[in-house]
């Protein structure tokens, strides 16, 4: 099933203006089939709305009056079935318990609001989509608006958008991954954007539902990547588009079909993946595997010789993981050493650093949430807590070594500023890169550590024994 989405921040319409009705009309005319996937800007909806009822199209109030328009003719059901069953079938489900902190299924109004849009013809499909969004509380639209004007910044709030769409982390990450890699990267443009609309959408379908480790997880860490590179501006424009599109999209799909448990319960449970992959990184080896059959459309529309280099990168990506957290701060910092000692800098820019700058920030991405605002980062570490508790009743269960924290018996202050400390000089480390800008993601940190140091006894609800 395919999606149609469009995250729209509309202008005044020049209602008077007829090149925009004739352009208008071509690319409606331009429509394959009525499941073709086009995103039109709110003044062109505005116009098609006024030409449908034969009245001139109303002003918008101006000054950046933002319409969050989603627009699909078959929005009965949030995803291609097939995905995410697939990968389950394939990689085997997550024997973790539903989530009950963020939910995957569509709320009742989103239902109601998918049924009109179902119920109605093609062109007004698009109609009643943006009928649709109005539909949605004014309050709640307001804040989806607001928070996604900001998804180039670092302190983006993402649980704003979550709770505009109140806790459906596949329509809010939809919209987040919309905003970043449609709207302000501008790929949109690009020929092979309804391709890659059905890929980020597989991809995100693809993710499991268990508490930390969802699609919101994969649209938070790319928001982040766009963000890093937003604070690390020659870098950013030193990096070709391909090179840009394809890291995003590594940080969507670092994660997929993720089961919420870690490598080494996999192993020692014998769990399938841990035997397709001879108990070698099954999840990194799993997530680069789906990621790339997912990509697989897409790829095939680049040239041979790009498609051979973007799938290299991608599994370069994916496999810059937590197990070689040490092993790529002692390189960096070895590289960085060097540079001095020969008097010069290690230049994100330079071609051949690309690469290896782009494993440390999504790195850094993947690991980024104590260098977030508190609010932010408070939430993330919840569900993460509870992924990591949910574990350790499956480890009790089954007489395994306890590896992961034990709900009631944390000293969760303890625990984050280990994690901090993990973390710290990755950031610490890439700030030195010359062209890479982390003050802000250390400030956070810091930031971060000192109220786990001043209140230590803020601890998570239900931590305690
Ligand atoms: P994974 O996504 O495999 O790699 C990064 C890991 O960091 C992630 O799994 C979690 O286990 C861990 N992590 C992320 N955020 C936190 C946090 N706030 N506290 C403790 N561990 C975390």
């Amino acid at each position: 099933m395919e999606y149609l989405y469009g995250l729209l921040f509309g202008t005044e319409p020049d209602t008077t203006d007829v090149d925009a009705r004739h352009a208008l009309h071509a690319k409606l005319d331009a429509l394959p089939d009525r499941d073709a996937q086009i995103a039109l800007t709110a003044d062109e909806l505005r116009l098609l709305k006024a030409e449908m009822r034969g009245t001139p199209p109303k002003r918008q109030h101006g000054g950046g009056d933002e319409l969050f328009v989603r627009m699909r003719s078959d929005l009965e059901e949030d995803h291609d079935a097939k995905t995410a069953d697939a990968v389950v079938d394939a990689y085997g489900a997550s024997p973790l318990k539903p989530n009950p902190l963020a939910k995957r299924r569509p709320s009742p109004d989103l239902l109601q609001l998918r049924k009109a849009v179902q119920d109605a013809g093609p062109l007004h499909d698009l109609i009643s989509e943006r009928q649709l969004s109005s539909s949605v509380p004014k309050e709640r639209r307001r804040t989806l608006e607001t928070a996604l004007s900001c998804v180039g910044e670092w302190g983006f709030d993402v649980w704003a958008v979550a709770d505009a769409f109140q806790g459906d982390t596949l329509l809010a990450a939809r919209a987040i991954v919309d905003a970043v890699v449609f709207e302000a990267r501008g790929f949109r443009a690009a020929s092979t954007s309804h391709l890659l609309r059905q890929v980020v959408a597989k991809m995100l379908a693809s993710y499991q539902d268990v508490p930390y480790h969802n699609c919101l997880h994969g649209a938070d860490v790319l928001q982040a990547m766009h963000a890093l590179l937003n604070l690390s501006p020659s870098f950013d424009d030193a990096l070709d588009d391909d090179v840009v599109l394809v890291t995003l999209l590594a940080c969507l799909s670092h994660d997929v079909g993720h089961p919420g448990l870690t490598n080494n319960f996999l192993v020692e449970t014998g769990h399938e993946l841990a035997i397709r992959y001879n108990d070698a990184s099954p999840l990194e080896n799993m997530h680069a595997a789906v990621a790339l059959n997912l990509a697989k459309p897409y790829l095939r529309t680049r040239p041979p010789e790009e498609q051979k280099g973007a799938r290299a990168l991608w599994i370069g990506l994916l496999l810059a993981t937590m197990k070689e957290h040490s092993h790529q701060i002692y390189e960096l910092e070895r590289a960085l050493s060097k540079a001095t000692e020969r008097g010069s800098t290690y230049e994100a820019c330079a071609p051949a650093h690309h690469v290896p700058c782009l494993k440390i920030f999504i790195h850094a991405c993947d690991v980024s949430n104590p260098a977030k605002p508190w609010a932010v980062y408070r939430r993330w570490t919840s569900l993460v807590m509870e992924e990591f508790w949910r574990q350790a009743e499956l480890e009790r269960e089954r007489g395994l070594p306890l590896t992961v924290p034990r709900r009631g018996a944390t000293d969760l202050a303890k625990f984050q500023l280990g994690f901090i400390s993990f973390v710290r000089p990755l950031f610490a480390a890439a700030d030195r890169i010359a062209g890479v800008e982390m003050g802000l993601p250390l400030r956070h940190i810091d930031a971060t550590a000192r109220r786990w140091q001043e209140e230590p006894s803020r601890v998570e609800e239900g931590t305690r024994e």
